[in-house]
């Protein structure tokens, strides 16, 4: 069911689709994240002074926040080859060869989703990141023997919605580990305004800063959200985005002031009317929405946490007192009072 949500982070058809022409290809032109805008500024001015290559980056936070886009940015800034790999597509340690082998001197290879990569062949990037070299066993039984290959010097780009999965050998071989953030306000309506540029859509300053309210902090859902706001504005709206277009349009998406849609709003309900506001463990969760675990943790929870709606405890998931307000709903102290969800105790 989250895979139609006009909120959600992760990528759909449509969107791959729009967002090659919407991402910002150089640094200046990278909205927001200030301080991971400043880190990699320097590392790539150090980088170029030295002559080498950009030290190995891991870009961790949220989905939608622009980890895709800022590893192009830096080959972009660089000038040299970006290679896009992900975890889940590099099955076999043969894989990971055949891609290293065909890397150019500089070139930056990225590796979404990182955390997926199997065991086996990280064992094979711990030496290829450090000593820019590759270890092949040749033959078999006792003649077998290691060989080590040279590679040009290059740069691993790194990207995960989940740090906490990484091992530590991994983790430790990069030079820079930057935390991407939720976007403020001004930021996503200076996406939202650059968006309506590339794409010649009118929209006004507060209509603008409307769609940018209600975008959970994220630029890939402001970018979907102003496309669908602009259809709204096509057919009753002149064409022109203002603000009651704006509000009107995402009244009808069910997209509320905080940017929450219905699958939100049900699992805070859930947590408040089946589990008695928590603690109620993940899974427990999940299974009672019927949602995967692992969209429940990358995509739901991290903005109502941001919101401050969710609070994670050694036991489980609270509504705190502020979902309770944004819902309506009457606060009660966590597991307070008797009556059935003794369930989220199980945990
Ligand atoms: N800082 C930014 N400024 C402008 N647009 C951005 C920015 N960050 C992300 N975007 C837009 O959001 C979309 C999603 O970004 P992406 O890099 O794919 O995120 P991630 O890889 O973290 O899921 C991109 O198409 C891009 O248009
Ligand atoms: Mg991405």
């Amino acid at each position: 069911m989250s895979t139609n949500r006009v909120v959600t982070p992760n990528s759909g058809d449509d969107d791959q689709l729009v967002e090659k022409s919407l991402r910002p290809r150089r640094l200046a032109e990278f909205i927001g994240q200030e301080k991971v805008v400043e880190q990699l500024r320097i590392a790539i001015a150090a980088a170029r002074g030295r002559g080498e290559p950009l030290d190995h980056t891991l870009l961790y936070g949220p989905p939608g926040l622009g980890k895709t886009s800022l590893a192009g940015v830096l080959a972009n800034e660089m000038g040299v080859n970006l290679r896009l790999t992900s975890g889940p597509a590099i099955e076999r340690a043969g894989d990971l060869a055949a891609i290293l082998t065909n890397l150019r001197p500089d070139d930056v290879l990225f590796i979404d989703e990182i955390h997926r990569l199997n065991r086996a062949i990280e064992e094979v990037l711990y030496p290829a990141m450090e000593d820019f070299a590759l270890d092949i066993m040749v033959g078999k039984g006792p003649s077998a023997r290691n060989l080590r290959l040279s590679l040009p010097r290059f740069t691993v780009i790194g990207a995960t919605t989940r740090l906490a999965l990484l091992t530590s050998p991994l983790r430790d071989r990069f030079g820079s580990v930057l935390r991407l953030e939720f976007y403020g306000d001004d930021a996503l309506y200076e996406i939202v305004m650059r968006a309506a540029r590339i794409f010649d859509i009118t929209a006004n300053d507060e209509g603008a800063r409307e769609i940018a309210r209600r975008a959970r902090g994220t630029p890939r859902i402001v970018n979907r959200l102003l496309r669908r706001v602009r259809d709204y504005a096509q057919v009753v709206g002149g064409g022109v985005i203002t603000h009651e277009v704006a509000r009107e349009a995402l009244a009808r998406l069910e997209v509320d002031e905080l940017g929450l849609d219905e699958n939100d709003r049900r699992l805070l309900r859930s947590i408040i009317e089946l589990f008695r506001g928590g603690p109620v463990g993940l899974s427990t969760l999940a299974a009672a929405l019927a949602e995967e675990v692992d969209a429940v943790e990358d995509v739901y929870e991290p903005f109502l946490l941001q919101l401050g709606f969710l609070q994670r405890t050694p036991r489980g998931r609270i509504a705190t007192p502020r979902a309770y307000q944004h819902l309506g709903i009457p606060y009660r102290e966590p597991g307070a009072g008797d009556g059935p969800g003794d369930q989220g105790r199980l945990w």
